[in-house]
């Protein structure tokens, strides 16, 4: 049985939706929500879950282990970052090489790097008059929103979209997706 950490900022629709996908599988399990705010959604989500929390440390996380040692503690084998806004530190990449997925709410390599998330991704894509945009699930490396993609889907920026339309589209999208794709790279049905 595989455990899946996964690391979150926010709200956390795609982590419940990835946590409901593994609850009864024989291959792998959610077994942590690892975030970086205080009364996220999502820390609410791991607990009604009974799932355990780590609250994830600054200095820590960006100039200590990266949180290895809790990681590997609890026997995680995969990271999935959904909705995770603080870029992973070199180490935990290595020490995870092709282990740890992340799913970004455009079509990469546009609308892609620092700053560009959540809402502020739909807004330039609105603003660049995009005639679509999508999602992309990639591996993780040491630069932002760059490792290999694995899985891409469109869908079409209508006339008077607005940045909460075109999320809403997105996030359906998202939820559609990640679960599968997740399952498919962790059975090596997908090369990662
Ligand atoms: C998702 O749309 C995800 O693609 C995006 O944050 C949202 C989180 O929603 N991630 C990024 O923008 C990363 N650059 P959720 O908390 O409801 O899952």
């Amino acid at each position: 049985m595989k455990k899946i950490a996964i690391f979150a900022t926010g709200a956390g629709s795609n982590a419940r939706r990835i946590i409901e996908a593994f609850r009864d599988s024989d291959e792998a399990r959610v077994s942590m929500v690892a975030c970086n705010k205080q009364g996220a959604g999502v820390t609410h989500i791991a607990a009604s879950e009974g799932i355990p929390l780590l609250m994830l440390e600054k200095t820590r996380f960006f100039d200590g282990d990266g949180h290895l040692a809790d990681l590997q503690a609890a026997g995680i084998d995969w990271i999935v970052l959904a909705g995770f806004l603080w870029k992973v530190p070199d180490g935990l990449v290595e020490a995870y090489r092709n282990r740890i997925v992340n799913i970004h709410p455009a079509l990469l390599p546009k609308f892609g790097g620092k700053g560009m998330y959540g809402p502020h991704v739909h807004e330039a894509v609105i603003r660049a008059g995009e005639k679509e945009s999508g999602i992309t699930i990639h591996m993780v490396d040491e630069r932002y929103d760059h490792g290999k993609t694995v899985f891409q889907a469109s869908i079409p920026v209508e006339d008077g979209e607005t940045p909460e339309s075109l999320a809403a589209k997105i996030h359906r999208l998202e939820h559609l997706h990640y679960p599968d794709v997740i399952r498919k790279l962790l059975s090596g049905k997908l090369p990662s």
